[in-house]
């Protein structure tokens, strides 16, 4: 980032052990975004490093998606489509089911929300078995769009999800491991 002294996100990030559930190590963005400059600085630098990339949507994760995807849509200048849990969007939708490092889930967008003309960004907060990035990017590319792009702001490089990413032919970027 030209000109802004980089702030170190890493140690932005809690970690709080045994939640939700005991064994696993939360990795807490809340602590980052609520750093006015660390927050910035996490979605200009996944938003530079895809502004080269003919990128026409950013596609985010609820929740903690959300938050840096939007910052992400608003940084490259494209609109923001959000993979919703079940339930939640009010039109036409498609679905597709995942696994989650402690659990089981089931994500969704509406169906005319991209489409063959677009190439989209996907973001979200963190990878760690890479369950819900693969389950979007099979979602997103049911509609004919293309999806080349993968952005996170923490990987968890030991759980491998990021390669289960790589192999559908998509690229990862992630901020800190
Ligand atoms: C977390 C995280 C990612 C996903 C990563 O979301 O924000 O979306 O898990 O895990 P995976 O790579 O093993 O699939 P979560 O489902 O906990 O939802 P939340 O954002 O609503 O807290
Ligand atoms: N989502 C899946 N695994 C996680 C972890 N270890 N910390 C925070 N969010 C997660």
């Amino acid at each position: 980032m030209r000109g802004v002294m980089a702030v170190d996100l890493k140690s932005l990030v809690r970690s709080i052990p045994d939640y939700p559930k005991p064994g696993i190590i939360f990795r807490d963005i809340t602590s980052l975004i609520e750093d006015s400059a660390g927050f910035r600085q996490a979605c200009q630098q996944l938003a530079d490093s895809h502004s080269s990339k003919g990128i026409t949507k950013v596609a985010g994760i609820e929740a903690r998606g959300f938050i840096f995807g939007a910052g992400v849509a608003i940084a490259l200048g494209v609109g923001f489509v959000p993979v919703r849990k079940a339930g939640k969007l009010p039109g036409e939708t498609i679905g597709q089911n995942y696994a989650l490092e402690y659990g089981v889930d089931t994500i969704e967008i509406h169906a005319n929300a991209v489409n063959g003309d677009d190439n989209v960004l996907l973001i979200d907060d963190l990878i760690a078995t890479g369950g819900t990035a693969v389950a979007a990017i099979s979602l997103l590319r049911r509609t004919g769009a293309t999806v080349s792009h993968a952005g996170f702001v923490i990987d968890l490089p030991d759980i491998n999800g990021a390669e289960k990413v790589r192999a559908l032919g998509v690229s990862v970027e992630a901020l800190i491991a």
